[in-house]
């Protein structure tokens, strides 16, 4: 079954990380964090990764459920996502940015490595969904 590697990008935030720096997972890896901001999870190849992390008890970010909205963006920095379809994201932050979204998104590659929280990166803003509780 699919491995997914996943990292809070809050922490990157937190951190003063650089998102491309090639060592962040092992970085992270070596920071003592705790399984809601930095672990791995078993995907199935046609299971979306949101609800395999919510499977898994990880309350991770989401709103419309259905490849409409940022909320739920994660960065691709290993392997590879397909996505069903959607209308929300840019052809360049599908592939240049290699941005997904988790709700509508299966891996597609045995070993991937997603920063998942990414709507807090300034370009995803727009496309948020804020809720208030
Ligand atoms: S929750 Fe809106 S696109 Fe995933």
């Amino acid at each position: 079954m699919p491995t997914v590697e996943y990292l809070n990008y809050e922490v990157i935030d937190d951190h003063s990380w650089d998102m491309d720096d090639e060592a962040l997972f092992e970085k992270a890896a070596d920071a003592g964090l705790g399984s809601e901001d930095y672990g791995s999870l078993e995907v199935n190849q046609s299971e979306y990764i949101l609800e395999a992390a919510e499977a898994q008890g990880y309350d991770w970010p989401f709103s419309c459920r259905a490849g409409a909205c940022a909320n739920c963006a994660a960065i691709v920095k290993e392997g590879e996502i397909d996505m069903d379809m959607q209308q929300i994201l840019s052809n360049e932050e599908v592939d240049e940015k290699d941005v997904r979204l988790t709700c509508i998104g299966s891996p597609a590659t045995d070993s991937i490595r997603i920063v998942y929280n990414a709507k807090h990166l300034d370009y995803l803003q727009n496309r948020v969904i804020w809720i208030f509780h």
